[in-house]
């Protein structure tokens, strides 16, 4: 069938992708110009890399994309701890709150959906609900956001009182389990009002709430806070050979172990890093191409254990110019915001 917005929708990508070719040629040309221009005076230092032709073509390959529970690795001991939080019947508070602590990109949020899809945990309560904290901790929106999660769909434009009576009704009486995931908030007032909202739980309710901040641990917790550690060598090098060569490509692996002190030294057994570095020398396949990276982005990045920013930024740096760009662009957005795919290809 003839579908006019859709062809409308194509003829605009088309001419726009035209004139974003033509521009970028123009501005080529007179970035080479300018170049040309300043050359005889200055020494640029300048490599000479074959890197992005090579990462484009590569990109396609890649699979370690998504993590499902059999992915995540060495988080057994965790995992039974909160477990045994949450099932435990002798807390003094009707509700309790565990929050779990550690920077970003240590593995919370992993490790709290790792409890939340337990058999036990689903069999253990009546309701179990998820929410993503992170931007606008406002009491009225993680209301709303609970009763969506409650409800399967978003409540409609409520006055906070007629909301409130919702969530009563809700999770009155009920055994439930929420998970409050990264919370930002360090605001104790903003805290005790959504507090007193989910004391109506049964008894045996549980918060989990995740956090890098120290503070909202102390200003959550019913109980002392579950601080995650670091994957230790040998579960941060199993990850790492994991994103970093497919199964029985021995010939790489062998060469990777002459570096595994210095690679694990940057990780600092965050599994992010672990993971950014390990895909980026997922495309890398001699020892040369290797060796530049250890030497030349490697060994420059300024290692703190509680900063992994440089390290992330390793694989922004590796995106070829054309992603970077868009990958900026994508900035303008907040956080957690759904993007519509249409519409972020038009703008
Ligand atoms: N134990 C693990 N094994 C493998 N991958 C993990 C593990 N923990 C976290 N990850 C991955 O590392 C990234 C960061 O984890 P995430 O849970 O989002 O961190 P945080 O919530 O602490 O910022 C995600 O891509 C996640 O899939
Ligand atoms: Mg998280």
């Amino acid at each position: 069938m003839f579908d006019a917005d859709d062809l409308l929708d194509d003829m605009f990508t088309e001419a726009l992708q035209r004139e974003v070719m033509t521009q970028d040629k123009k501005a080529k040309e007179a970035m080479r110009e300018r170049l040309v221009a300043i050359a005889p005076n200055r020494q640029f230092h300048l490599e000479e890399r074959c890197e992005e032709t090579q990462l484009r073509y590569k990109a396609i390959e890649q699979t370690h994309s998504l993590v499902c529970a059999e992915d995540v690795i060495g988080r057994e001991d965790d995992k039974k701890e909160i477990i045994g939080f949450l099932l435990n019947p002798n807390v003094k508070d009707n509700v309790s709150i565990l929050p779990i602590v550690g920077i970003g990109g240590l593995g919370k949020t992993t490790i709290a959906q790792l409890v939340f899809n337990d058999e036990v945990i689903k069999k253990h309560f009546e309701e179990k609900l998820w929410v993503c904290a992170s931007e606008n901790f406002e009491v009225k929106i993680i209301v709303e956001k609970i009763l969506q999660r409650v409800k399967n769909r978003k409540p409609e434009n409520l006055e906070m009182n007629t909301l409130v009576n919702n969530l009563w009704k809700e999770i009155s009486g009920k055994r439930y389990l929420l998970v409050l995931d990264d919370v930002w908030n360090e605001d104790h007032e903003k805290w005790f009002s959504l507090k007193n909202l989910l004391m109506g739980g049964a008894r045996g309710s549980r918060i989990l709430v995740t956090t890098h901040s120290k503070i909202v641990a102390k200003i959550t917790q019913t109980i002392l806070p579950h601080f995650l550690k670091g994957l230790d060598a040998q579960k941060s090098w199993s990850l790492f050979k994991k994103m970093a060569f497919v199964e029985g490509e021995e010939s790489k692996s062998a060469y990777f172990v002459e570096f595994r002190k210095e690679i694990l030294k940057k990780c600092v057994g965050i599994p992010l890093a672990i993971r950014t570095i390990g895909s980026l020398l997922y495309f890398k396949n001699s020892k040369i191409e290797w060796l530049s990276f250890k030497n030349n982005e490697l060994s420059k990045i300024p290692q703190k254990e509680t900063d992994i920013l440089p390290t992330l930024k390793l694989s922004y740096d590796h995106l070829p110019s054309h992603l970077k760009q868009c990958f900026s662009y994508c900035s303008l957005f907040p956080k957690n915001y759904k993007i519509n795919k249409s519409c972020l290809i038009k703008m």
